[in-house]
């Protein structure tokens, strides 16, 4: 198996830095995955950082590593209360912890952005801090599934409690009942895949987070990419789009 990033600095935030794997790496992608909740973002980010070298930021697994603490800051407390409903945590809190991080966004493997943005505002305000940082986005990629299939993969969901890696019960079993396959962490099931906050989440996306679709494909960045089939198909047929991200930039750096 392939080398994998600790994520430490992503979990831990300041300066503190990933073991991020290095060698035989020919590019550095910097990607974010947008899609609905469920279409599989998460297995599609642990495949290509595995793939890519590329570290997997995501803000749900940052939010849930956060809940584990003891002293939790009220906002911190606010965010994860909204996170069960199945609701959006505040775009101020959101984006003060990718600024704590933003020495992830130069990580020397790239990145993969899972969860964030979710808004008008928080693309807005991404754009601003990747200008700032001088970082470039390669593309957006967004997920597309049936609203069935998406319903099918929540119900089945696993997550590790430890490393947060993503199973599901008849698609992607772990080898042991309940337990990770990778750290040996129990795994459980997400207080917001409850049906209620299923739907709640399945509206914020439809009126918050869509909308991101439009902003991406006016920068001409959005790759829109079904999610049907196996996690490997999926993962190969995005490969093979971001290979032509590559091979049309360097056809307009011929020019
Ligand atoms: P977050 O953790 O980002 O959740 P999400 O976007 O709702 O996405 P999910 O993690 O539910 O699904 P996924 O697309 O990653 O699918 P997965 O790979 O797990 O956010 C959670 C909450 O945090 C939000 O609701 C919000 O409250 C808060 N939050 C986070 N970021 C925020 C932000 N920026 N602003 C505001 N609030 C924020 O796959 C699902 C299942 O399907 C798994 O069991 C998997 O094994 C299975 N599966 C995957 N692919 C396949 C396949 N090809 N075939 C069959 N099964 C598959």
């Amino acid at each position: 198996m392939s080398e994998k990033s600790t994520r430490n600095g992503w979990f831990q935030g300041s300066e503190i830095h990933c073991c991020s794997p290095t060698s035989s790496r020919s590019r550095s992608y910097r990607l974010i995955l947008l899609g609905p909740p469920g279409v599989g973002k998460g297995t599609q980010a642990q495949l290509l950082s595995e793939k890519l070298r590329a570290c997997h930021l995501s803000t749900g697994d940052l939010f849930r590593s956060a809940a584990c603490q003891s002293d939790l800051s009220p906002a911190l407390e606010a965010a994860l209360s909204a996170m069960r409903r199945g609701e959006l945590v505040s775009d101020e809190l959101v984006m003060s912890m990718i600024r704590e991080r933003q020495h992830c966004l130069h990580c020397q493997g790239g990145f993969l952005l899972d969860g964030v943005p979710r808004t008008i505002c928080q693309a807005k305000a991404l754009d601003e801090l990747l200008h700032e940082l001088d970082v470039d986005l390669d593309a957006v990629i967004s997920y597309e599934l049936p609203l069935e299939q998406i319903v099918d993969r929540l119900g089945g969901r696993r997550t590790c409690s430890g490393c947060k890696a993503v199973y599901h019960l008849k698609s992607n079993p772990p080898k042991a009942v309940g337990v990770c396959d990778q750290c040996g962490g129990e795994l459980i099931c997400r207080d917001d895949d409850r049906p209620e906050a299923i739907t709640v989440r399945m509206k914020a996306y439809d009126a918050a987070t869509r909308p991101l679709n439009d902003h991406y494909a006016n920068q001409g960045r959005l790759l829109k990419i079904s999610a049907d089939g196996s996690p490997l198909e999926i993962l190969q047929r995005t490969l093979d789009a971001l290979g032509g991200i590559v091979l049309n930039r360097r056809a307009r750096e011929r020019v």
